[in-house]
């Protein structure tokens, strides 16, 4: 197991209806499109609703389901399948003590690495950033640590393979619910409530908006369309679900998109076994060494 601290998921038990060869499919087939571990997941919930792609989209069985699947990688049908199979928990400020290290030392550290280099391009990449709010999350500690932000040239990369999420996080639009852990300055400042709606709802400031990019990518690609190396990289609470072969290679790519002293930050419960000379900070954020 590559990210040692996982727990394994419950062992792969064929409901009633559904074969072991069919789940043997299914298993392959979403370890080849998505990197994932079949044994991560819940899969009664899973093949429920698997079942219900299957008359939704006129296959004759769930086998018949899965052989067209395998054989149609561009098909529009992958769009259902791919939010079946993945999971968008995530939340404003998630994992508070590793975004308190990044606003308190990271970040604060690049900016007086750069500004005594004389350089004034960041780029931060959100990797599997859901519906928006690690990013949004992020450009909020940006706003409030480089200022004036027009002195420097700073963008986050914000991605997903889950196109419904990244459509949701380009509106911006988010519950007062889901707002409980931003601060209120900060709400005050980066927010601002919907009054044409029922509910409480709030947009996110446009100055938020505007050093984001978001964009599908799949991990699992052998090359991302990414030109640019990363001073930072967020990957949390993604690659606990793949296979330890799927976190290697995912993690290679990593490294080599990484500037030298560049930051790769883990969700809590992941971790690097094999370090590939990362050295280890604090709160599950990995650095590369600085040349
Ligand atoms: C549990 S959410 C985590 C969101 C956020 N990073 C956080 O920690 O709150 C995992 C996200 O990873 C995305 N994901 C899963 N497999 C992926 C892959 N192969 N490529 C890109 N994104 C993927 C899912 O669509 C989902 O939005």
């Amino acid at each position: 197991m590559y990210l040692s601290e996982m727990q394994p998921g419950p062992k792969t038990v064929p409901p009633r209806n559904v074969s072991s060869k069919e789940l043997d499919l299914l298993s392959q087939i979403v370890e080849k499109r998505l990197g994932m571990d079949l044994n991560r997941r819940r899969q009664e919930r899973l093949l429920q609703m698997l079942e219900k792609r299957v008359k939704e989209s006129g296959r004759k069985d769930l086998m018949d389901y899965l052989n067209f699947v395998d054989f149609s990688p561009d098909h529009p049908e992958w769009r259902y399948l791919e939010e079946i199979l993945t999971i968008q928990k995530t939340e404003f400020f998630r994992e508070s003590s590793q975004m308190t290290y990044l606003q308190e030392e990271i970040l604060p550290e690049i900016k007086a690495k750069k500004s005594s280099q004389n350089q004034r391009k960041i780029r931060i990449w959100s990797c599997g950033c859901s519906t928006g709010e690690e990013a949004y999350s992020l450009s909020i500690l940006i706003h409030e640590i480089f200022q004036p932000l027009s002195e420097w040239d700073i963008k986050i990369l914000a991605s997903d393979v889950h196109r419904q999420a990244l459509e949701t996080a380009r509106k911006g639009l988010y519950p007062e619910d889901s707002l409980k852990t931003v601060k209120d300055d900060w709400m005050k400042r980066y927010f601002q409530e919907n009054h044409s709606d029922s509910e409480n709802v709030y947009f996110v400031a446009d100055i938020l908006k505007q050093i984001i990019h978001f964009r599908p990518i799949n991990l699992m690609d052998k090359r991302y369309p990414v030109k640019t190396l990363f001073d930072i990289i967020l990957c949390r609470n993604l690659l606990i679900y793949m296979t330890a072969l799927s976190q290697e290679q995912i993690i290679g790519r990593f490294r080599s998109l990484l500037e030298p002293g560049g930051y790769l930050l883990l969700g809590h419960s992941e971790y690097l076994p094999d370090r590939r000379d990362f050295q280890r900070n604090k709160f599950n954020v990995f650095q590369t060494p600085l040349n």
